[in-house]
């Protein structure tokens, strides 16, 4: 039943002209109206239906970081909505030589509609957005994955037909960007979240207090703790995120270590709900965060998830600026 969440409930939110910088941003009416969009585009796309609701314009996306996902999805995605995206590796612009991002942004903004960024610092993006004359989308900071996060929640929907009342569980990295964003996302829709990582590597402190605060207003609980088990008790939705994000690999020893009691593997999962399903917003590391049994097994719905980044943008792009 995918029916759970309709548009014609909602008001048709003003979204044109904004960033997407972090869900927390947000209303939720606004995440339920992008995720509504996102099935009726992902529909209009396996019909083989144009929809060109982005004619002409074009998307600059500039990474600072790998990708396979962001990049693509972003890439196509215009593609399919009748515009266009320009792949700029900050190895190969002057932002890599040091050029500002405020001239970057000054004058990106003069022929772009729209720019994507992938970089390390929150704050590059915040500024990036601050210069900027058209709208900014977050492709990943070191705080934050926001567009990941809405393909997540569409990925859950079309799973479980419903988002309110849901228990999502985290195990893994709980201070890295995927920890973040689904703190932010769960609770905005309403799901219970908990999320386990070892002493040191608890989320944010700023970000849980706000996430904390949203959770009396949409009715969502949200545990941190450092007990695996505990966490994922009749848990419907597991997560998890690799040990070592990008800009992190000088730990990757060090966090081997640290996090090898929370690997999501068989044993952990039997404490979950029995029809719970597995995400990752990949790339993922087979042995290390996740046994291949869990990731390439019944319960793991990872490749539906990396397919939504497609239609989640594309719900995003035609909101920012159709
Ligand atoms: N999940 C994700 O953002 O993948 P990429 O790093 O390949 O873009
Ligand atoms: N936490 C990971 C996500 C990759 C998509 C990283 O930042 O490397």
């Amino acid at each position: 039943m995918l029916n759970a969440i309709k548009i014609s409930e909602y008001d048709e939110p003003e979204m044109h002209g904004r960033d997407f910088l972090q869900l927390s941003d947000f209303e939720t009416e606004e995440i339920l109206y992008l995720l509504d969009e996102a099935r009726e585009l992902k529909k209009l796309q396996k019909q083989g239906k144009p929809h060109p609701f982005l004619s002409g314009k074009v998307l600059g996306m500039i990474f600072e970081k790998s990708s396979t996902r962001t990049r693509v999805s972003f890439e196509v995605g215009m593609l399919q909505l009748g515009g266009h995206a320009i792949f700029l590796s900050s190895k190969d612009i002057q932002l890599g030589r040091g050029e500002s991002i405020s001239d970057t942004a000054k004058v990106l903004s003069r022929y772009v509609d729209c720019m994507m960024i992938r970089t390390f610092s929150h704050k590059s993006v915040e500024e990036l957005a601050h210069h900027a004359t058209v709208p900014v989308i977050n492709g990943l900071t070191d705080l934050q994955h926001p567009t990941q996060v809405l393909a997540d929640l569409l990925t859950i929907l079309e799973h479980k037909g419903n988002l309110t009342g849901l228990k999502l569980c985290y195990v893994g990295d709980g201070n890295n960007n995927m920890a973040h964003s689904l703190m932010e996302g769960a609770v905005k829709v309403g799901m219970h979240i908990s999320i386990a990582s070892p002493e040191g590597y608890s989320p944010n402190q700023a970000i849980t207090d706000h996430v904390k605060g949203m959770a009396k207003q949409t009715g969502s609980s949200v545990l941190i703790t450092h007990n695996p088990i505990e966490a994922i008790q009749n848990a419907d939705v597991v997560v998890t995120d690799v040990w070592t994000s990008m800009g992190q690999e000088d730990e990757t020893d060090k966090r081997l270590a640290v996090f090898e009691s929370f690997q999501v593997n068989k044993e952990l999962c039997e404490y979950a709900k029995k029809d719970y399903i597995f995400l990752h917003c990949l790339p993922a590391h087979r042995g290390e965060e996740v046994t291949e049994e869990i990731i390439d097994g019944p319960h793991s719905v990872v490749f539906d998830e990396a397919e939504n980044r497609l239609h989640a943008q594309k719900a995003i792009l035609k909101a920012l600026l159709s």
